[in-house]
This record gives C-alpha cells, structure tokens and sequence, in this order.
C-alpha cells in the first residue's frame, strides 16, 4: 500500500471532483463534507467519473450512459454498466487529502 498526496482541502470544494494523474487514474470527490476516492474510468467504457454528475447522496453518475455509482461502496447501482469501480480509502490530515492505493502485484 503506498499513501499518496492527493490535494489539500481548499483546492477541492464542497460538490466537485478532482481527476488525479495516478496508476491507475483516481478521481477524488468531496461530497456532503467527505471525500471519497474511486476509479476514474468507468466500467462500462471510456468515460471520466470525474466528469460525471455527482449527486448529495454520495453518488455519481456516468457522463457518457448515464449509470449511477456509490462513492462510498464503488456499486453500479443501475445498468447499463453492472461492474463496480474500485474505491480507495482517504485520509484527511491537517487539511490535506491522502489516497492508499495498493501496490501493484
Ligand atoms: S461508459 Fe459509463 S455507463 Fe457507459
């Protein structure tokens, strides 16, 4: 498991997600005063969580076809994509954000 950086609070308000250059690809969410960390590609095609709608009951739905994941869980809570997106546990510290992301086998 490696601890990264993500941002610091202020960079990342209230409602807006952030698309973080990690391996893979992150994007990181600040939602109902949490933050939540999940893939950034959606399961079901190329499309940029990130980009996506994100709703106060801590989901986000894809821009492209429109699927609604859990930020908390990473669940595909409608079709057309039924895969979950991995979810990474974050950590607030003194104003800063800081993701866990496995290491890779
Ligand atoms: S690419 Fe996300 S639901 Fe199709």
């Amino acid at each position: 498991m490696k601890r990264i950086h993500a941002c610091f609070t202020e960079e990342l308000p209230e409602g807006e997600a952030l698309r973080l250059d990690t391996t893979p690809v992150i994007a990181l969410f600040h939602v109902g005063g949490e933050y939540y960390a999940i893939n950034d590609q959606c399961s079901h095609g190329n499309a940029s969580m990130s980009e996506g709608y994100i709703e106060d009951d801590a989901t986000v739905e894809c821009p492209l076809h429109a699927t609604s994941f859990c930020l908390k869980t990473g669940k595909a809570l409608c079709l057309p994509a039924t895969i979950p997106l991995q979810t990474y546990p974050v950590t607030v510290t003194e104003g800063a954000v800081f993701i866990d992301i496995p290491e890779e086998a």
